[in-house]
């Protein structure tokens, strides 16, 4: 019965693992179309392309006519003084495309985010002052999901402090025996797109997934082999909790102490998402308690901690180690 319905949910895994790869990857974030900016050459224009964009999307608006300068992250300062001479603009997530920066944006028509959150547009004055936001869902999903799964597989396993251990010249077996994923629990907060794939894969591995979203109905996560659950049930249930939401104000600081509190003694949590939805310096606490046993961010809010909170746990607090992105290195 077991291997019967664990080769269903691996059918079932790979079915939407394929439709994510499939879908399509640019899609406007509102309904204006974007068709006549990109294809007549009547209407070719500047374009500002930040934050080291990928050079394919560079090469795509200048076949279509368009004139690219393409330019690093650069401070509000500076932006402000530039983006007036541009009709379009293209953005990563390290630009914040503000109500200050779109006030200068006289000649602005479109912001393209390459990427899935918008957090960093400001689409309320955007849309004010008549300009169009575009994102690029489903681009990233496969290689967001893949890298929340290797999180959680190496959260189970402490592979990064056994890594440092060894490295340490010790060979400490029993410290980073580490645990199974099936059986366990997984927490999925935000099951869109990455929740979604990420939820597939953690079952295929033995895991139970409870999910908690408001959008979408029990049926919708059902089908997907997700048990619906309110945050509590997330918090009070879960070994493993991983956060696949925008940043909002509902989602900022979602975890927190008072979050953590209601946690299983030893949860393992992974963000993927982005760095504000968790609290850190409530996480800190957190690990240095023992509450948490250890945490994987991808996009830590700290800079301070930015290696050194990667897979921290009890025993290797984060405090005690300065990083830089070579090598972290223990300093107490
Ligand atoms: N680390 C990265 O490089 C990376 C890459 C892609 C996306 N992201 C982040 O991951 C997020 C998810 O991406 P996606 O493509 O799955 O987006 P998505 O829109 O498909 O899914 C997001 C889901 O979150 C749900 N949600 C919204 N508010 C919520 C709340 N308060 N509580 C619980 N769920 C809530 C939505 O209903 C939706 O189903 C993005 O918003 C982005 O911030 C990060």
């Amino acid at each position: 019965m077991r291997t019967t319905s664990m080769h269903a949910l691996k059918r079932v895994a790979s079915a939407r693992v394929a439709a994510a790869a499939a879908a399509p990857r640019s899609l406007p974030a509102t309904a204006a179309s974007p068709a006549l900016f990109h294809t007549s050459r009547a209407a070719a224009v500047r374009v500002l392309a930040l934050d080291d964009v990928d050079e394919l999307c560079v090469k795509i608006f200048k076949e279509r006519g368009h004139t690219v300068d393409v330019m690093k992250t650069m401070p509000e300062a500076e932006l402000v003084k530039i983006i007036g001479d541009y009709e379009g603009l293209v953005v990563r997530s390290g630009t914040k495309v503000n109500a200050n920066v779109l006030q200068h944006a006289t000649k602005l028509r479109l912001v393209g985010r390459a990427g899935v959150g918008v957090d960093n547009i400001s689409v309320a004055d955007a849309t004010k002052a008549g300009v169009l936001v575009m994102n690029t869902p489903g681009g990233n999903t496969i290689s967001t999901a893949q890298l929340a799964v290797s999180l959680l597989a190496n959260l189970a396993r402490q592979l990064p402090a056994a890594d440092m251990s060894i490295k340490a010249g010790k060979w400490d077996r029993k410290s980073f025996m580490g645990v199974e994923l099936s059986g366990k629990t997984l927490g999925v907060v935000g099951c869109g797109r990455i929740g979604q794939v990420v939820a597939g894969i953690a079952q295929t591995m033995g895991m139970h997934v409870i999910g908690y979203d408001p959008v979408m109905t029990s049926e919708q996560l059902r089908d997907v082999g997700i048990e619906r659950g309110d945050l509590d049930d997330i918090w009070a249930k879960c070994d493993f909790i991983t956060v696949h939401t925008p940043l909002t104000p509902e989602t900022a600081n979602l975890v927190s102490d008072a979050t953590i509190e209601k946690c299983k003694p030893g949860v393992r949590i992974i963000n993927c998402a982005r760095g504000g939805i968790v609290d850190e310096a409530a996480l800190l606490r957190g690990l240095e308690s023992g509450k948490v046993r250890v945490y994987a961010p991808a996009h830590p809010q700290a800079a301070p901690y930015l290696t050194t909170l990667l897979f921290c746990d009890g025993r290797w607090p984060a405090r005690r180690w300065t990083c830089s992105r070579r090598s972290p290195r223990r300093t107490t």
